[in-house]
Formats: structure tokens, sequence, C-alpha cells
């Protein structure tokens, strides 16, 4: 989605922003531009397409000790020249770069018009910028606290005027904004990642409040005082930043999602650290409050996430049900927060989010907590809005770079395999069962980095079946969110049709579709449903179908065209797993086909819009 970067101090800002935009790139979007102040007059660069094409356009000598960029995901009017931000009010004194949707932008618009307005763009943030050069005069800050107080959405917005060359002022409701803290200098971003380079103290804006941002300095203030709207001291909620140098480098990979394929065994390795208790059998989960009284209350596990972090959290409700004996199950949070759904005060909700920023996820934990419901969060985005909505569990992977989500994915299951171990051993789950998950979390990166080794294998078969033109994911149990996964992995980055089914399903009518040119993926543990999966296998070779089984013991040859085979580990992680193989498989279909692997098309890293 769209990214926000700005920089004041002593420097040139025009490097400092170009590369901001280049760390967001990774979030999706269709242009960028940049606005600075430059011999008090606001020059601006906006240009649909890559980052690239609009720093072509940059004059040789550009230089500037303040300026904002963005890169813009289209949401109002198409992806273009003229909607790109920063957009200019009529004097071309301000420019504004604004994530969110404004969702009375068409009145206001309206009322702008009537009063001679002429608009340079379609898009929703143009009405901010016009606003603004009709407030009172005052400083830039009053002017942007009138201008909101008639703004209805969700905004995270960076505003400079050109007679006010010495502030960036920031707003935030419902859209990242953070301040990054330098040494006479500081920074302004959505994302960490577009300044973690040159700061690593960081402060996350609440909703509702705004700041202004100086070289020597930042004070935040309530968007709107007059509501209540008090602000807590900012410095208290400064954070560090411990990412590696390395974190947001591509290595010797060819792109980052082959990086952060590879970087599962370490991802899971910072996932367990400190957290086993070997004495006890159990996990330590410093940001699990819950108390053993309070587990024992538990009478139902709802998790709530989208896309992947929903088949994860589908993943994850299997194995804490079959860990701690409580009925769990998982929703997809963006159907959750629309059904008005029954919040119990005996249901552990759990929110799980690579960014702690996904709209729907956040607006499902706002409804749960607002109903009075209690919700963990596990996230990976350290200080992110979910995170500082809920306690919970922060998974330590690292910045995932690469839209398509793979380590997040390994290392949220993971995270709940120690939550199981955890509400477990207050529960139903003996000693001598967590000590055999113990055993089996402290084994898990050598046996992905054995996984890993499929890779090449992996490219084989993606060569083979890159070009068909649909695929069916089939497991069962545990596996049937890997299926899914699998699929989900292979549409987003190489654009092949596939679709993932209960096994158990398959004969109940899309074994309709099954021919020589539809193959399909089995995802084949070796639990006590692997029987049950060898006839699925046998019913798709009966009408001859290619099957690609991923498996963790030799079946009869012959019975899989491409036999996948991965270590076994103990059931409640072996989907973990059989998961490797998939993400190879969609990374090399997708080079295959030649498609943009890390930005697929039509895809955001972070959905913060509805
Ligand atoms: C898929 C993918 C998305 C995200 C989803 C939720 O590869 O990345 O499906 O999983 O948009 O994002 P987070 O986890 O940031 O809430």
């Amino acid at each position: 989605m769209c990214g926000i970067v700005g920089y004041i101090g002593p420097k040139d800002c025009v490097p400092i922003l170009l590369e901001g935009l280049a760390r967001v790139e990774y979030r999706g979007y269709d242009s960028t531009g940049i606005a600075i102040v430059s011999s008090g007059t606001i020059k601006v660069h906006k240009k649909k397409g890559k980052l690239r094409e609009m720093e072509a356009t940059l004059p040789k000598r550009l230089f500037a000790k303040i300026g904002i960029g963005h890169t813009r995901w289209a949401t109002h009017g198409e992806p273009s020249d003229a909607n790109a931000h920063p957009h200019l009010d009529t004097s071309g004194h301000l420019a504004l770069i604004h994530n969110g949707i404004i969702e009375n932008a068409t009145e206001l618009r309206a009322s702008l018009e009537a009063q001679g307005i002429v608009f340079r763009s379609e898009t929703d943030t143009e009405v901010l910028v016009h606003l603004l050069s009709l407030a009172e005069p005052g400083d830039l800050e009053d002017r942007l606290r009138a201008v909101l107080a008639l703004v209805v959405g969700t905004y995270g917005i960076a505003v400079i005027d050109a007679n006010q060359p010495d502030r960036i002022v920031v707003a935030r409701n419902g859209s990242p904004v953070i301040i990054g803290i330098g040494d006479k200098e500081m920074f302004v971003a959505s994302d960490v990642s577009a300044i973690v380079r040159h700061t690593q103290q960081v402060i996350h804006l609440e909703d509702g409040e705004m700041a202004v941002v100086q070289a020597g300095g930042y004070r935040t203030m309530a968007v709107d005082p007059s509501a209540g709207g008090v602000v807590s001291d900012p410095s208290a909620r400064m954070i560090t930043i411990n990412w590696s140098v390395g974190a947001l480098d591509k290595g010797p990979y060819a792109h980052f999602l082959q990086k952060e394929i590879h970087e599962q065994p370490a991802a899971v390795e910072r996932a367990l650290r400190g957290r086993i208790d070997d004495r006890h059998a159990t996990a330590h989960l410093g940001g699990v409050t819950l108390s053993a009284r309070e587990v024992l209350d538990i009478r139902r596990i709802k998790v709530l996430g989208c896309g992947s972090a929903y088949y994860a959290g589908m993943l994850g409700a299997g194995m804490l049900e079959s860990m701690t004996r409580i009925p769990s199950d998982a929703e997809s949070a963006s159907e959750f927060r629309y059904r008005n759904p029954v919040i119990e005060r005996d249901v552990l909700y759990i929110a799980v989010s690579q960014s702690g920023e996904t709209i729907d996820t956040l607006m499902a934990v706002q409804e749960v907590k607002r109903k009075g419901g209690r919700v963990l969060g596990i996230v990976n985005v350290v200080g992110s809005t979910i995170a500082r909505e809920c306690d919970g569990i922060y998974l330590h992977a690292g910045p995932e770079v690469s839209v398509a989500s793979t380590k997040v994915f390994t290392s949220t299951a993971v995270a709940f395999a120690l939550l199981g171990l955890y509400l477990g051993r207050i529960r139903d789950l003996g000693p001598a069962d967590g000590k055999r998950i113990i055993e089996g979390l402290k084994a898990l990166p050598g046996k992905l980095e054995e996984a890993l080794a499929t890779e090449e294998q992996m490219a084989q078969i993606a060569k083979k079946y890159a070009h068909t033109s649909s695929m069916f994911y089939i497991g069962r149990g545990l596996g049937y969110p890997i299926a899914l996964e699998g699929a989900q992995k292979l549409k987003e980055v190489s654009y092949v049709h596939a679709e993932a089914y209960q096994a158990s399903e398959l004969k109940h009518g899309p074994i309709a579709l099954v021919s020589p040119d539809f193959p399909t993926v089995v995802v084949l543990p070796d639990d006590h449903l692997a029987e049950k999966n060898i006839s699925s296998i046998q019913q798709v070779r009966a009408r001859k179908g290619p099957v690609i089984a991923v498996v963790q013991k030799a079946i009869t040859e012959g019975l899989a065209d491409d036999l996948v085979l991965v270590p076994k580990s103990e059931p409640e992680l072996d989907p973990i797993i059989l998961n490797l193989p998939l993400q190879l498989l969609a990374y090399h279909a997708a080079l295959e086909l030649g498609r943009d692997v890390d930005q697929p098309r039509n895809l955001a890293k972070s959905v913060t819009v509805e």
C-alpha cells in the first residue's frame, strides 16, 4: 500500500527520500513522487510507474534540506502522473501526501469547486491541500488541524509549506505514521523500513494525534483537543528497531522471496529464543499475561487474520485444539468484523498479522475489545498498531520485504506451537507431550533446512507445470491450511490459477475438473490420514491427472508423477515442514513465467485501506 517518507535536517533530503521510497516499494504501488522546498519554493516531481521512472526525470542538481516522498497505490482515480502524490495547492506553496481514504471527499470537492478551485487530479487527497490553502492564516499545524476537523475518513498525512520551511507536519487516523529521531535531523515515514538506515529510534503516532517535526525535535498534540483527545507522552513510546543491516538487502539471493524462504530456519530459531522452559516442559511468553486461572476459564479460541495470516491462523487453531483440547477455529477478519459477531467473555481471540497494520484485522480487534472480549496478537512488526492494541507474541522474523508472505507464515505457526505448549501445559497436555513438542521445535530449524534442499527438484517441477492454466492443492486435517497457503502462493506470484480443497471433498464435485492437463499437488503428512490421502491420489490418477505429492515417507512407486520427500517431525509441526516445497514451487513457477516475483501485480504488502 501507499508509503510515506520525509526528512528535515542539514543533509540533502533528495537521496534520503529516494532511498526511503525504494525501501517501501515492496508494499506495492503504482506511482511515486517527491516534493522539496528549495530556494523558497516547492518543487514537485511525480510520475506513474516504478520509482526508477520518476528518478529518471529528476534534474541533476536538486538539493533541499526538507522534503516528503510518496508511493501511491491507486484508490480514487487510476494510476497516472496527475494522481500521483504529492499534491499542491493552487498557489504551489503547500505540498501534501496522504495514505488512507477521505470518505467525504466528493462533498468537499464539490464545495471547493463551487469556490472556484480547479482540481488537477481525481484523488480524494487533493481536497486536503486546497482546504489547507483556504484555512485561517496561522502555523501549518493549526491550519491542518482546522482542515482535519472537516474530514471524515482515514489518513496518514505529511505536509510541507514553502512559507514555513522549518517543519513537516504529520497526522494520523487509521494509517501509520512514524517519527524517526536523528541527531539534529528528523524523519517521518509510514513504515520503519523507509528510515531504519538513518535512525533506529522511532515513535509511532497514535490515531487522532498529529506532530510538528523540526530538525531539532518534535512535538505532538491531539488533532481534536476538544474531544478530550489527550495525547500520551510520546517519549515513553519511543522504541528501538534492532534489525540487522543486511535484513533489508537481498544478499546472495535473486529475490527477496527466495531470501525469505531460505531465512526460515533462522527465523524459527529467533521465534524460539528464550521461550522454552525445559524444566516444566512449557513455554515462556512474556507478552501473554493470562494467569493459569484465566487459562482454565477459556472455553473456546477464535483466531482472526487475513490472507496468508488467516491460513496460518487456521493451522494455528488446529494446533491449539490438538494441544490444549480447547475447541478452536479461525475466521477471516475481513468477514468477522462486518457480521456483528457475538463476543463472549470465555473465548480467547487471537489476531494474526505480519504488518500489524491490516485494516480488516485491526477493525476486528477493535470490535472484540469494544464488546469486552480479550484479544492476543501474533504480530511481526514491533510497535505496529495491532501490536499496540493487544498483548501477545512478537514473531521476531525480521522484515518481510517480498509482498508474498513466507517466513512469517512459518514463524506464526511456531508461535502457535509455543502458545499451545503454554496453554496446553495448564490444561490437558502432559509433560511427556510437552517435552515431545519442545524436542520437535528445537529440531525444526534443521528439518526446515532439509526441506529447503528440495529447491532444485521444485525448480524442475515448476518448469514442468508452470504453463498449465489451473492446479489443485489438496490436503486433510492440518494439511488443508497448507494446501490453501500453497495455492495462494502460486496464484500470487505466478498468476497461475490454483484452488485448494480438502482432499476428502474432491470426490464431492471438484474431481470433475481433473484431466491430463490439470495437475494436483497433494500435501501428505505421515499421519493417521495418510491412507485416506493416498486413496485421493488414486482417484486423481484414475482420471489421468498428474500428481505432485509432498510426502514424509515414500509412497508406492508410480503413484505420484513427482514425489517430494521432506523430513518428519511431530504431528503438530509436520505441516510447517510440508509447506516449504510449496513456497519453492510458487517461486520457481513465477521465475519460469517471468513474473515480478517480489512485487506481483495488483498486490500490496500491508492492506491499510478497505
Ligand atoms: C499473502 C500475503 C497476504 C497477507 C495479508 C495479511 O502472501 O502476504 O495474504 O498475509 O494481507 O497481512 P498481515 O499479515 O500483514 O496482516
